[in-house]
């Protein structure tokens, strides 16, 4: 089975982590992001992936020398400009030829959804296209999707307000689409499949929806992304990956708590770091203490650094306390 995974944002949340990796290649439990998302597509039948990319293609294919990534094989898509989420899906869909049912993927979704399950749901159901929902106690920030018993979506409320719907579910960013969906987009139109596509396929009564309430976290955000790494260090997954890389350095005296520490990543004499990333490089001098912090940069020595990104070119200077920063800070960034 086929699958398109979106892959095309500019990750403008994640400044400045993605000045100098694209989001979906910043590691989750020491792999890219996409590839634990890929895993999960894999797990559940898919062969072949076609990353729908909106720029900066070579990152990627300098990460998959090979065109495979978790077992499947990969086919870049790379779009002459952004064409929003539903152009994306038939513009990769084109590329790759698809002409039978496939599966879409939102690059920043990790979950433990068994996908296999969803495509049965789909054709069991007749349907055109099928999304995965999951519940949330605040769906505020979603869009959240109304059904009936059998799963037929009735409506779409985009980050409703209170009082504009009973519903908790929300479209969990994995989709079963049937191959006349791309018809549905013209050739290099920019299309929302959220928005646009799936209200046209709920208005023939086509659309379906399949509640799992299973792992399932958007990484696309700074608190998440964090998150989504410690989760597979604490068995919050089906996996569990170890918290220190064995080419990580890690002073005998310093203090790893709930925290990843990347490959080639250093931590030196009594440095604390508790509920932290630190990526592949980063540097923690002695006695600095870091909490809920991702690092890519260089902490120098007695520093406390507190809820903050550090991007590949951030220095956090000797003696420094700081909550809440990224460094380099975006909005200074030209
Ligand atoms: P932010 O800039 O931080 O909002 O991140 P983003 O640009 O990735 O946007 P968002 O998280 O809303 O995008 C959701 C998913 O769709 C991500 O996996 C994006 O990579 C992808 N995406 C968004 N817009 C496009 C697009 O125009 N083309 C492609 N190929 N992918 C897109």
């Amino acid at each position: 089975m086929h699958a398109v995974v979106l892959v095309g944002g500019f990750g403008t949340r994640l400044r400045p982590l993605t000045y100098s990796i694209p989001k979906p290649l910043l590691p989750v439990g020491h792999v890219p992001l996409v590839e634990r998302a890929i895993e999960t597509l894999v797990a559940g039948g898919v062969t072949e992936v076609t990353l729908a990319l909106g720029f900066k293609p070579e990152p990627f294919m300098e990460r998959f020398p090979d065109s495979t990534c978790a077992g499947a094989q990969l086919h870049y898509a790379v779009e002459p400009e952004p064409l929003d989420t539903a152009g994306a899906i038939a513009f990769a869909a084109r590329h790759s030829g698809i002409n039978e049912t496939f599966v879409v993927a939102n690059g920043d979704v990790l979950t433990d959804l068994n996908v296999a399950d969803l495509v049965a749901f789909h054709r069991e159901r007749g349907a055109q296209a099928t999304i995965h929902l999951i519940p949330v106690d605040d769906p505020s920030q979603y869009g959240v999707v109304e059904t009936e018993v059998d799963g037929r979506v009735t409506r779409f409320v985009e980050k409703p307000q209170p009082g504009d719907t009973t519903s908790r579910m929300i479209n969990a960013g994995t989709y079963v689409l049937e191959p006349n969906v791309i018809d549905l987009v013209p050739v290099g139109a920019r299309m929302s499949v959220e928005r646009e596509v799936f209200p046209a396929i709920a208005a023939t009564g086509r659309m379906y929806a399949m509640p799992a309430d299973v792992y399932w976290i958007d990484a696309g955000r700074a608190d998440t992304y964090l998150q989504a790494n410690l989760d597979t260090i604490n068995g919050n997954r089906r996996f569990k990956v170890p918290p220190v890389a064995e080419s990580a350095t890690v002073a005998p005296d310093a203090l790893i708590e709930n925290s990843i520490i990347c490959a080639g990543a250093t931590v030196e004499f009594g440095a604390k770091i508790t509920n932290s990333v630190l990526l592949p490089g980063s540097y923690v001098a002695t006695q600095s203490v870091v909490n809920q912090t991702t690092v890519m940069g260089r902490i120098d020595p007695c520093c406390k650094v507190a809820n903050s990104m550090i991007g590949a070119d951030g220095v956090v200077q000797a003696g420094s306390q700081i909550v809440d920063a990224l460094i380099p800070d975006p909005a200074k960034v030209s």
